[in-house]
């Protein structure tokens, strides 16, 4: 039994896309849809108007990961909530929106709030890394706090935040201590490690085009980040606040890692680029063998319960 709930949101299976992966075209989106394992998924961010991004190459397969300089490509607000009114929804769709600013967050919110047809999960992303000349918000806590404040002022069905990894355990106590002040459904870390640089040394060049190279890494190489942060997140958050495990999954035992961290749901980016949505069907077929052989029948069963020595 690998169910799960979020807010409204129930699920039989705990797995989900990382957003920005499969999730841009109606297209992916179908084949999300109609993947026969994965019990939810996520859109690509998406700002008020469709956006090319940044200049290509813009992606990077690292031995340990991938670098990613994207720039928030996206079709635009109006045609994810047109694929959401005309598709069936066999399994729930996280709708995940990244506004270039405050104002921009807020016209897509006010638009979701007044949308009757709209009972879903939205996730904020405070986040992008890549969007250039555009801080991250998340590293911003008055900022996110001013925005989270006017949010919550009228935004009343289920949302969470996507957050940034952050590195020191003072930025752990600060963020959660500013996000227990609102009903959360659920945070999602980590987001890629942001400003990144890979290097091709034959060539003595960057390897991504936008921002002379610097980009966001993901992969099995951000594990221990990712892992840190739910774990950091699930000791000081309010437990009604659920957590999305994001980050360096790319087996069944990188899952069971991020479950006892804390998680309610896992995502898988670079490695379900790299593998394509069959790694759904192979990872989770890995965690239950992890969870027969342990005699766990229940995610609830070592959920959180990571030991300390
Ligand atoms: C992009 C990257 C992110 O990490 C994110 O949260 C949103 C957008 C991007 O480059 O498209």
């Amino acid at each position: 039994d690998l169910s799960a709930q979020i807010a409204n949101m129930k699920v039989n299976n705990l797995f989900l896309n990382a957003s920005g992966i499969h999730c841009q075209t109606e297209a992916e989106l179908d084949d999300l849809m109609q993947e026969p394992v994965s019990g939810a998924m996520v859109t690509k961010s998406m700002t008020p108007q469709s956006r090319f991004g940044n200049p290509l190459p813009r992606y990077y397969r690292l031995a340990n990961g991938s670098i990613n300089s994207m720039g928030l490509p996206n079709e635009g607000f109006d045609y994810y909530m047109d694929y959401l009114k005309t598709h069936d929804q066999i399994k729930p769709v996280i709708v995940s929106v990244a506004g270039r600013s405050k104002e921009e967050d807020l016209a897509m919110l006010h638009t979701l709030q007044d949308d009757d047809s709209y009972q879903g999960l939205t996730e904020l992303n405070l986040s992008c890394p890549n969007v250039i000349g555009e801080p991250q918000m998340a590293y911003d806590f008055p900022a996110a706090n001013d925005l989270l404040k006017e949010v919550f002022s009228f935004y009343k069905k289920p949302l969470g935040i996507k957050l940034p990894p952050y590195f020191d355990l003072v930025h752990f106590d600060q963020i959660a201590e500013l996000l227990n002040q609102y009903p959360l459904s659920h945070v999602n870390t980590i987001n890629s490690i942001g400003n990144g640089l890979w290097i091709d040394v034959n060539s003595e060049t960057v390897v991504l085009k936008p921002k002379g190279g610097f980009g966001g890494v993901g992969g099995s190489m951000v594990l221990p980040t990712a892992l840190a942060n739910v774990r950091g997140l699930r000791q000081r958050l309010n437990p009604s606040i659920k957590i999305i495990g994001t980050g360096g999954v790319t087996n069944g035992r990188d899952a069971f890692a991020h479950i006892l961290c804390g998680a309610e749901m896992v995502s898988i980016g670079t490695q379900l680029y790299e593998e394509g949505l069959g790694a759904f069907e192979r990872v989770t077929r890995e965690l239950t063998d992890i969870m027969e052989a342990k005699g766990y029948e229940l995610l609830a069963d070592f959920r959180g319960k990571l030991k300390v020595i």
